[in-house]
C-alpha cells in the first residue's frame, strides 16, 4: 500500500510489520468484512424489497394483507433481522444501510397502505352488492282481475238508489210458485204465466218450486216483513228458458224497486224513474213510460230510456225510435197488497224492475249481451 504495489506487497508489508502491522491487518480485515457484510445486507434488502412488494401486491383480502404486513414488517421479519445486524456495522456503513433500511420500510409501509385502501374499497363494494335490495325488481305475481261488469253495474245501481234513500234487500234464487207467481196476482193456469219461461225444480209437488223468473218475489218478502213504509231495491239473478241472443241470456240480473207509503202516486214513480235515469246514464239520457200490462201492477208501464247509441236520433239498435226499453213498472196492484195483508186504502206504492245487463249494455254500448257470459278476457278487462 505504501509504495502502491498490489496485494502481494501489502501482505509482505504486513508480514514484516510485526505487532503493529498485525493490528493494521486486522483493522483492514474487519473493514473488508464490514464492506462485504454491507454489500450482503444491501443485497438482502434489495431482495427483500422486491419479494415483499410482490407479496403485498398478491394479497387478495384485508386479512391476507394484514398477515403479509406482519411477515414483512413485524419483529420476526427479515427487515427486523437486518435492522439488528446493522448495529454491528461500522458507523459509516451503518449510516448507509440504516438509510436504505428506512427507505425500504417506508416504501413497504406505503405499498401496504395503498393496498389496504384498495382492498377495503373493493370489499365494501362486494358487501354492498351482496346486501343490495333491488326495490325496483318486479317479482312475478298472480295477475289480479277485477269485478265483472255486471257486478260493477249492480253496485253502481245500488249506489244510485241508496243515494235516493232506498235500502238494499235480497231474496232467494229458488222460489216457490206462491212467491214468484201467486202472491203477485198470477194464479195457476193464468195465461199471464206465459210471460215467463220458467225452470221448475223437481222438488215437492210438480211445478211448485222454481228458479225465480224475476226479482218481483222480493217485493212479497219485503211486504211480509211488515215494516212500513218501504223504500227498497233488490238486485239479483233471475232465470228464464230463453234462447240466448243479442239482447237475451237465460241467466241474467234484475234490480227490483219497491216503494210503499201513504199517498204515493204515479207521478212519484215517473219522477223516480227519471231521477234514476239521469243519475246513472247522465243528463242527456231521459226516460219515458209507455202503457203496458203486468198482473202485479195497475196501471202498468214499460219504461224506456233515450237510446244511448244515437242519443235519441234513431239508429238500428233502437229500431229508429230513439228509445230503448229497460224494464217494467207500475202502481202496486191492490190484489198484491191483499195477498200480503196490507190495507190498500191506507197505503199505496209503486214497483219497477229492470235488467242489469241491459243497463250495462246501454251504458257501454255493448252490441251483443252474450259477450258478458263468454268470459273473453279481452272483452271483460275493458271495464
Ligand atoms: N217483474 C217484471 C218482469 O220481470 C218487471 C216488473 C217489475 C214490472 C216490477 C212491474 C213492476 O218483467
Amino acid at each position: 500500500m505504501m509504495n502502491g504495489c498490489g496485494d502481494g506487497n501489502d501482505m509482505e508489508m504486513g508480514a514484516v510489520s510485526g505487532q503493529s502491522q498485525d493490528g493494521l491487518m486486522s483493522r483492514e480485515k474487519s473493514a473488508l468484512e464490514g464492506l462485504v457484510e454491507k454489500e450482503r445486507l444491501l443485497d438482502e434488502l434489495f431482495k427483500l424489497e422486491e419479494e415483499a412488494s410482490r407479496a403485498i401486491a398478491r394479497a387478495s383480502s384485508s386479512k391476507a394483507l394484514a398477515e403479509t404486513a406482519t411477515a414483512v414488517l413485524g419483529k420476526r421479519s427479515t427487515l427486523s433481522t437486518i435492522h439488528r445486524q446493522v448495529a454491528s456495522l461500522q458507523p459509516e456503513e451503518r449510516k448507509e444501510i440504516g438509510q436504505r433500511l428506512n427507505e425500504v420500510r417506508q416504501k413497504l409501509d406505503e405499498l401496504i397502505a395503498e393496498k389496504r385502501e384498495s382492498l377495503s374499497a373493493h370489499e365494501r363494494e362486494e358487501q354492498l352488492e351482496a346486501e343490495r335490495m333491488d326495490l325496483t325488481e318486479i317479482t312475478p305475481s298472480f295477475l289480479r282481475g277485477h269485478l265483472h261488469l255486471v257486478t260493477l253495474t249492480q253496485m253502481e245501481l245500488e249506489d244510485v238508489f241508496v243515494g235516493m234513500g232506498y235500502k238494499v234487500a235480497e231474496g232467494p234464487e229458488i222460489e216457490t210458485d206462491w212467491y214468484n207467481f201467486e202472491a203477485l196476482n198470477i194464479p195457476p193456469d193464468h195465461p199471464a204465466r206465459g210471460m215467463w219461461d220458467t225452470f221448475y225444480l223437481e222438488v215437492g209437488e210438480p211445478e211448485s218450486v222454481l228458479l225465480r223468473t224475476h226479482t218481483s218475489p222480493v217485493q212479497i218478502r219485503l211486504m211480509l216483513e211488515g215494516e212500513l213504509p218501504i223504500y227498497a231495491v233488490a238486485p239479483g239473478k233471475c232465470y228464464r228458458r230463453d234462447t240466448a241472443d243479442a239482447r237475451h241470456i237465460p241467466i241474467f240480473h234484475q234490480i227490483e224497486g219497491l216503494v210503499v207509503d201513504r199517498g204515493i202516486t204515479f207521478g212519484d214513480l215517473a219522477g223516480t224513474i227519471e231521477t234514476f235515469t239521469t243519475a246513472y246514464f247522465g243528463p242527456r239520457i231521459h226516460s219515458r213510460l209507455r202503457p203496458s200490462y203486468f198482473p202485479f201492477t195497475e196501471p202498468s208501464a214499460e219504461f224506456e230510456i233515450t237510446c244511448t247509441i244515437c242519443t235519441g236520433k234513431g239508429c238500428r239498435t233502437c229500431s229508429d225510435t230513439g228509445w230503448v226499453e229497460l224494464g217494467g213498472c207500475g202502481m202496486v196492484d191492490p190484489a198484491v197488497f191483499s195477498a200480503v195483508g196490507i190495507d190498500s186504502e191506507e197505503w199505496s206504492g209503486f214497483a219497477f224492475g229492470f235488467g242489469i245487463e241491459r243497463c250495462a249494455q246501454m251504458r257501454h254500448q255493448i252490441a251483443d249481451l252474450r259477450a258478458l257470459i263468454e268470459n273473453d278476457i279481452r272483452f271483460l278487462e275493458q271495464f
